[in-house]
């Protein structure tokens, strides 16, 4: 056992390193170094916390997760008041104007004064919460309730891995409480309502409520199993050493020094001039809302400089210097007119509900989901019903559930129909599972319908022009009932369609016609075999490098190939062990398909430049983007990694290289420019690369 001094010194390196790790991991998205190493360290001190249980400190990394369920959350005082901010709901360019014209007038500014600094931001759909750094070290977590005393959350808020446990300088400030939103990731919201769905439990209504939940959950084990985030929007209580204020002169400063002690704050804000500028924030924004990794409800402007902050002070309970403007709400109520039955690719039977068309989100809405019989029972919706639709991202409509109110009439409980409502197939559930599956196969036109748009698709077979409408037609009138007919369609028969001109039929046949010429992967992926993606066709084409040899692989060999399980390789066994699908695609590559050998499929993938080598890419480079050395380095066989460790081969270095690079170093692995790159692409086969 280690002597208590060595094990004092080295549970501080320990501790050290930990911090920085978890902060390129959690806040940076960037880990310099393998999990299994993090989890190396992490056991190690864990292992000299037991033995020397005087080192446990309550900042360190093991303490994240302390299991004590609380009986109730204790109130807290803050130290200054949390307020709240003034809203400005029009949608418009004129919420910004408004706010603008109002600060001016307030600063009594001419119209002759230059524009007003403002620091612009997301306003963020979750929790506020304020987190007490005392010398460095927080000491509390807390929400803000009426403002004047708030919740302690204290332990919730160590469970959230973006949250540091201690601040990342050596000269902490006395006091730094810092003000920020607890939320939660849409991806992060999906999946939890994804495994809660498949465990047949209750799902979560959106990321907000969710956040909000955790936050305010009594038993930290469960918050912890509930993926949170953070983001620092500002500070309450702040007390510098000797007195001194350590604050800077703006907003965005002390969103920069925040940042500089390891707070996550969020990358799209900006510093802005004027009205014009606050204008320029709100559209860009908007116009990216949906491809955010987050919900947001709208911006918040703040008179950038903080003296100008003091000067406009407060109106009751709200800075004068500060506004959120908000965009159009991603939840609306609505009424249930009925609800109907969608037969998927795999014949998966999900309930759809037809709505009185809302404005949510951005976008009218008439139909959202309810993923399956067992989400709709729990929901309690019945059509009639007042409900509340959610929309937000790319994610498709859902049902939250049923506004309060009584229903005027009796209206019988949904049920799944025993038989498909398109082909008359039995419906099937397995046991366990909480999907209805329609047993019709192709023989179901709603199945045919969707593996042909399936085959169609952008990142499949490409062909353009066959999009819902026409699949509905051609599998209706009974021209097209498997994937090879669609290359015997010609012009004329399509021109007799109805709605369909001689050109758009002639376009058809030319984009079928130019289909012929694919990948491997993208021929694989076509085929719509159940739990092959876009990933999964690619490695597959890449380890074995011809179709034949794919479709006669046995399912032990399928298992070779990375990233596919014991599910996904008897599922492709499955495909192919079936006659009609090698029939299909016999049919297929008589029709003409086919795709050059050369497209990253080569024939012997031991034979590629780069196979079994895994490469880093960091900075940038100066002709080649991310995805284009990616792309590259994956056709030759290579693999692209996230962080440096001793297993990588090359690391790839353009301007601005950072830690990735100083790692690289420091582990002697090899660093190459974009030029070595493409020499080591280029170089003969077998030479050692
Ligand atoms: S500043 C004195 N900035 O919106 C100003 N608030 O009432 C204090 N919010 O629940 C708030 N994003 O938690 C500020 N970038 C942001 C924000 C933000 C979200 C929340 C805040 C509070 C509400 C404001």
């Amino acid at each position: 056992m280690p002597t208590p001094s060595d094990a004092e010194q080295r549970a501080g390196e320990l501790r050290a390193q930990l911090h920085h790790h978890a902060h390129r991991y959690y806040v940076l998205d960037a880990p310099e170094i393998p999990d299994a190493e993090y989890d190396r360290m992490f056991q190690e001190l864990q292992r000299l916390e037991e033995e020397h249980p005087a080192l446990r400190t309550p900042d360190s990394p093991t303490q994240r997760v302390l299991g004590r369920v609380l009986e109730g959350l204790a109130p807290v005082r803050h130290a200054v008041p949390m307020l709240s901010i003034q809203t400005e709901t029009d949608t418009t360019a004129a919420g910004a104007e408004a706010f603008d014209a109002r600060v001016r007038r307030e600063l009594g500014l001419g119209e002759d004064a230059p524009p007003v600094a403002y620091a612009a931001e997301l306003k963020f759909d979750g929790l506020a919460i304020n987190l007490r750094y005392e010398h460095g070290v927080l000491v509390l977590g807390a929400t803000r309730g009426d403002g004047e005393t708030g919740e302690d959350v204290t332990q919730s808020i160590r469970t959230i891995g973006q949250v540091p446990l201690r601040l990342a300088t050596d000269a902490p400030p006395p006091v730094l409480e810092v003000r920020g939103e607890v939320y939660m990731r849409r991806d992060d919201f999906e999946g939890l309502n994804e495994r809660q769905r498949e465990r047949g439990e209750k799902t979560f209504v959106n990321p907000r409520n969710t956040a909000a939940g955790a936050v305010r959950q009594l038993d930290p084990a469960v918050t912890a199993a509930r993926p949170l985030s953070f983001f620092a929007y500002g500070v309450g209580d702040v007390q510098g050493a000797a007195g001194i204020d350590p604050l800077p002169a703006t907003h965005g400063a002390l969103m920069d020094w925040l940042q500089s002690l390891g707070l996550p704050v969020d990358a799209e804000r900006a510093v802005v001039q004027g009205a014009a500028g606050l204008v320029a924030f709100h559209d860009r924004i908007e116009a990216r809302r949906d491809a955010l990794p987050f919900d947001i409800d709208g911006v918040v402007y703040k008179v950038d400089s903080l003296a100008l902050q003091r000067h406009l002070g407060f109106k009751t309970r709200e800075p004068r210097w500060a506004v959120a403007h908000k965009y159009p709400a991603q939840e609306q109520p609505t009424r249930l007119n009925d609800i109907e039955i969608q037969v998927g690719r795999t014949g998966k039977l999900t309930p759809v509900a037809k709505l009185e068309p809302v404005f949510v989100g951005g976008t009218t809405v008439s139909n959202a989901t309810l993923h399956n019989l067992f989400e709709l029972r729990r929901k309690g919706v019945r059509v009639g019903d007042r409900v509340i639709v959610r929309r937000a991202g790319d994610v498709i409509p859902e049902i939250v559930g049923r506004m309060p109110g009584e229903r005027m009439a009796y209206v019988p409980n949904f049920r799944m129909p025993t038989a498909c409502p398109v082909c008359g197939s039995a419906v099937l559930r397995e046991r366990g599972s909480v999907e209805h599956r329609c047993t019709g196969g192709l023989f179901c036109a709603a199945q045919r319908k969707q593996a042909l748009l399936h085959y169609a698709g952008r990142r499949a077979m490409d062909i353009e022009g066959l999009g819902d409408r026409l699949v509905d037609q051609l599998v209706d009138a009974g021209l097209v009932r498997t994937l090879p007919e669609l290359y015997r369609l010609g012009v004329a028969k399509l021109a007799a369609l109805e709605r369909m001109a001689e050109r758009s039929a002639a376009n058809l046949v030319a984009a079928l016609e130019a289909s012929k010429r694919t990948t491997l992967p993208r021929f694989l992926y076509a085929l719509g075999i159940r739990h092959v993606g876009e990933a999964t066709a690619k490695d597959l084409a890449r380890h074995f490098g011809s179709l034949d040899r794919i479709m006669s692989a046995g399912a032990d060999e399928l298992l070779q190939v990375r990233d596919v399980g014991p599910v996904v390789a008897r599922s492709i066994r499955a495909f192919f062990d079936q006659p009609h699908n090698v029939e299909v695609v016999e049919q297929l590559r008589a029709a003409g398909i086919g795709w050059d050998e050369h497209d990253g499929t080569r024939a012997d993938a031991a034979a590629l430049r780069l196979a079994g080598k895994t490469l880093v890419l960091t900075g940038t480079l100066p002709t080649l983007g991310r995805d284009a050395a990616r792309e590259l380095i994956e056709a030759a066989g290579g693999k692209v990694a996230g962080s440096v460790s001793r297993k990588t081969d090359f690391v790839i270095a353009g301007s601005e290289a950072g830690s990735k690079l100083d790692r690289a170093r420091e582990l002697g692995v090899a660093v190459l420019d974009e030029q070595g790159l493409r020499d080591l692409l280029e170089a003969p086969r077998g030479d050692g690369a």
